[in-house]
């Protein structure tokens, strides 16, 4: 009977006679077969996962993407295929032929969904032999990074990595459905172009035709987006690599892909209220549940005060509490003298850990020194009230009413930092995240999604001696603010959001300028000279001349959203071809040096590599 070549349910559409007509010979995935194809003849293609003999029989577990099955090779079935079974190591690459079997009773595998089944080989063609690979091919054990990394195709082999790739291809077909049903475009933008300011830098390209000249890669194809809305291309999308060239982090690489999207003739609630209908989707369609919407909101004012950061993470408390105010009444100088110097004193309840000793709470002092605090002032909560060193310096009546205002109970360990309110912040708003995971309060199943709104426009950059925008340059100030842009820029408040999930910004956006004396003015107050502005962005504030619609748009960290769902630490699982801190790919060993020749086709002289 021939084989029917039918792709298996799960896997993506493709019809079967597309499959046909590329000849595969596979009839399943191995992962797929079940009691209810028992007696089918079939043909897998796999990879040796192990191999075992065993009175007289030789079995092997198969395995591919889906999963692993059992093959049996029994030499009353055929002498010579069973010889040549006994050949097979971890990793060759076969193709089995036979048939689904139900396993002898008392032999079935309960941990594997394949467990109640064998295959009793009656054909097999070892399509290639393997190298024994530095490490099992596994989600126990496992292996260092530099190794996984160095050999990232074996470790792509990983069940576990296997799965996070899975489902960022689901998540990336479930997005692009979503805008694709709300009449989104897709189009592409250059990655060869012109520096887009994201806050980070750029990574150049020289120029082979144009001496002396550079591209950029894009940082974000923010201003080409800009342009298509002033195109007419009214709902734009684009799953799209974007490239920044700065310090990485386990949720920071140098190329990455954003969900971009743009549209024209809304405001700011058109595209929350969108957005909030995609995260819902996302989640309820790749994980199954959805969080609850609306989604809350806190400015950016108030996520700096009761957080200490502008990406809280939701799925706890231990919110941080002003007691300013309260300490101008004690005698302790270094919390007055703070106040009095226009900073704040907050504290945080870190709640039970009155019991920490001594020299615990000063590992706690030493992170917020690391910090920036000058110290980390405490006090133990007991049945007689706060106890501490620096207690004496408080009126009882005072220490009653900070132990209130911190909802401190007896076993709690009250915790202070007085100084700039940046630093109150940091110091706080981290010791926050070091406690919540101390304390054991963070629900890895849950996910708690919060838009941070109001963000200030400007910022003002020490090092430079100038504002610099917080988000970007083209992103629109609040109508009722435009008066302060001339007479009190830090207080002009952006239209700009974020969404953030779990204390990380998954994605950000604005509504933009869309009018060219606008922007010109914005890009005085950045410092930004206008022959300056003329040679970088003249094309946008030309375009604005030409009939440019009102538009905003949103970009979300696709790489985020994908960890956060595979329930991951770091984005570099799920990539499949990740870079370590230092940007290096450890298995191709990018990056690395070219040819003088190379150098000099790009007009580029060898000495002027520092
Ligand atoms: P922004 O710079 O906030 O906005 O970027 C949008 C989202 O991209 C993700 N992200 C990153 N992910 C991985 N590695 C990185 N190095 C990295 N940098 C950013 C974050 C972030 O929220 N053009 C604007 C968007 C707009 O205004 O529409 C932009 O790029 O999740
Ligand atoms: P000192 O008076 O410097 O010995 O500090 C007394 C306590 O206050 C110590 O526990 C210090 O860690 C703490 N402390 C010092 N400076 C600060 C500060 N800026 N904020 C909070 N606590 C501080």
């Amino acid at each position: 009977m021939p084989i029917m070549y039918l792709r298996p349910s799960s896997i993506d559409n493709i019809s079967p006679t597309v499959l046909l007509s590329v000849a595969m010979k596979r009839s399943h995935y191995c992962g797929q077969l079940t009691a209810k194809h028992v007696d089918n003849e079939v043909v897998l293609n796999g990879w040796v996962h192990r191999r075992r003999d065993h009175g007289g029989l030789t079995f092997i577990d198969l395995r591919d993407r889906e999963g692993l099955v059992q093959v049996v090779f029994n030499p009353q079935i055929s002498e010579a295929i069973h010889e040549q079974a006994h050949t097979l190591r971890s990793e060759f690459v076969i193709e089995v032929k036979g048939k689904v079997a139900l396993r002898p009773e008392g032999t079935e595998n309960r941990d594997l969904p394949t467990g109640e089944v064998e295959i009793l080989a009656d054909d097999l063609v070892i399509l290639n032999p393997a190298l024994t690979p530095p490490f099992l091919i596994e989600d126990d054990g496992e292996p260092s990074e530099a190794l996984r990394l160095k050999y990232r195709y074996l470790d792509l082999r990983r069940p576990s990595v296997q799965q996070n790739l899975i489902l960022r291809h689901r998540l990336s077909k479930t997005m692009r459905r979503f805008l694709d049903d709300r009449d989104f475009l897709e189009i592409e933008t250059p990655f060869l172009t012109k520096s887009t300011p994201e806050g980070a830098r750029d990574y150049l390209v020289p120029s082979r035709l144009n001496s002396g000249e550079f591209y950029a890669l894009p940082q974000s194809p923010q201003l080409f987006k800009q342009i298509l809305m002033v195109s007419g291309f009214d709902r734009y999308y684009q799953v799209v690599r974007c490239f920044r060239d700065e310090d990485l982090r386990a949720d920071r690489q140098p190329e990455f892909t954003q969900i971009d999207i743009e549209m024209s003739f809304i405001e700011q609630e058109d595209i929350l209220s969108m957005m909030e209908d995609f995260l819902k989707t996302i989640f309820s369609e790749v994980k199954g549940i959805a969080p609850e919407t609306p989604i809350p909101r806190l400015t950016y004012k108030e996520a700096m005060a009761r957080f200490g950061v502008d990406k809280p993470d939701l799925r706890f408390g231990l919110e941080l509490k002003d007691l300013s105010d309260l300490v101008l009444k004690s005698d302790f100088k270094v919390f007055r003298q703070a106040v009095e110097k226009k900073g704040s004193v907050k504290g945080i309840n870190a709640k039970g850990l009155a019991k920490l000793s001594r020299k615990e709470i000063e590992e706690l002092t030493q992170k917020a020194i690391e910090l920036g605090a000058k110290g980390l002032a405490w006090m133990k909560v007991t049945e007689e009230g706060l106890e501490a060193p620096i207690a004496k310096f408080f009126k009882p009546e005072l220490l009653k009413e900070i132990r209130e205002c911190l909802e401190g109970v007896p076993g709690d360990l009250l915790l202070f930092c007085a100084d700039k309110d940046e630093v109150v912040h940091q110091v706080l708003g981290s010791l926050r995240l070091v406690l919540g995971k101390q304390l054991n309060l963070i629900d890895p199943l849950v996910f708690k999604p919060l838009w941070v709104t109001d963000f200030p426009l400007l910022e003002y950059n020490e090092d430079e001696k100038r504002y610099v925008a917080r988000h970007h340059p083209f992103t629109a100030p609040m109508d009722e603010d435009l008066e302060l842009l001339s007479s009190d820029p830090p207080q002009v408040r952006a239209k700009a959001y974020d969404l953030v999930l779990n204390g990380v910004e998954i994605g950000g956006g604005s509504i933009r300028i869309y009018k060219r004396d606008i922007q010109m003015k914005m890009f005085d107050l950045l410092g930004i000279q206008k022959e300056e502005a003329e040679s970088k962005f003249g094309f946008l504030l030309e375009a604005f001349q030409y009939g440019a619609p009102p538009h905003g748009g949103i970009a979300f960290g696709f790489d985020r959203i994908a960890a956060i769902l595979a329930g991951v630490d770091s984005i570099r699982e799920v990539i499949a071809f990740p870079k370590t801190q230092k940007g290096i790919c450890m298995m191709t060993n990018a990056p690395s040096s070219v040819t003088p020749k190379q150098l000099k086709e790009l007009h580029i002289r060898k000495e002027s590599i520092l």
